[in-house]
């Protein structure tokens, strides 16, 4: 598998699943647009993925900001001159069912795992049509199956794993294929970020011996080599798909 000469940009890149994304495909010859907000984490992950400076730009930016959305584009294809793969991966969870959630919970969660998805890859289609290149989303087991008090987050990787689906076949007959994966329980900062104890954090974990058949949580790193093997011409006959990397967690059923 190689991605010699091939522009990605990854969204999220600055930690968990993202950097472990960026420094997998510098490891396969990739040229890389990384974004975040946070620029010292960005430049550490840009640190470790070992790229000669013309191999790497940095744009940091909130999501969701549309012009900012728009900056990380222009200056990709400033950079470049073309792209090649979009890894749409940043994303927040927010915790709460029904009885403890709001509006101003559901519009954070909508814009950074929807709106700001749906923005960047309108903006991004026309330079991968040109590549014939392809998207990789990053959903979650959480967009295929329902669990409680994940409501508004269940909610945005449902839409996305249609949008994925979606934009699949609008853009199938210019040979751009689009896919998802669908994660797991993966240990990042995902779970603190969201305001998670970390009492509730560690139980949580410890509870993934029981609903992840593989009986553990996943490493970012399996993540990573998925999302790779979908943005492959390994992956050549595959598009609109949204692949479990879960330890088989959807498949389960209490019993
Ligand atoms: N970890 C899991 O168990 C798991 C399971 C299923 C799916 N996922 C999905 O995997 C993706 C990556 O999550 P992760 O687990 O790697 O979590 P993470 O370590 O918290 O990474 C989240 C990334 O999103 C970026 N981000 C957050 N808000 C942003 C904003 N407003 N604008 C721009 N960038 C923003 C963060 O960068 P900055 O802080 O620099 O902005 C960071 O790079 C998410 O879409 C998540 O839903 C994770």
């Amino acid at each position: 598998m190689s991605f010699a000469k091939k522009v990605i940009l990854i969204s999220g890149a600055s930690s968990g699943i993202g950097a472990a994304t960026a420094q997998h495909f510098a490891k396969l010859g990739a040229w890389l647009s990384l974004t975040g907000r946070n620029r010292s984490k960005l430049c550490k992950v840009a640190e470790q993925c070992n790229l000669k400076p013309y191999k790497l730009l940095i744009e940091t930016g909130d999501l969701t900001n549309e012009n900012d959305v728009k900056n990380i584009i222009n200056s990709t294809i400033m950079h470049y001159g073309r792209l090649d793969v979009l890894v749409n991966n940043a994303g927040t969870l927010e915790l709460g069912g029904i009885e403890a959630t709001s509006l101003e919970q559901y519009d954070r969660c909508f814009n950074l795992n929807v709106r700001s998805v749906y923005q960047l890859t309108t903006l991004a289609v026309p330079y991968l049509i040109k590549t014939k290149g392809n998207i990789v989303n990053v959903s979650s087991v959480a967009g295929l199956r329902s669990f409680p008090n994940f409501l508004s987050y269940c909610m945005s990787k449902a839409a996305l794993d249609q949008f994925t689906r979606c934009v699949a076949l609008d853009l199938a007959h210019k040979q751009v294929r689009v896919n998802a994966v669908n994660p797991g329980v993966i240990e990042t900062d995902l779970y603190l970020n969201s305001g998670m104890e970390k009492e509730q954090m560690k139980n949580f974990f410890e509870r993934c011996k029981e609903s992840h058949a593989l009986g553990r949580m996943g490493d970012v790193t399996e993540v990573a080599k998925t999302i790779a093997f979908l943005a492959s011409d390994d992956a050549s006959y595959t598009t609109g798909v949204t692949l479990p990397v879960d330890g088989g967690k959807q498949i389960m059923c209490p019993i």
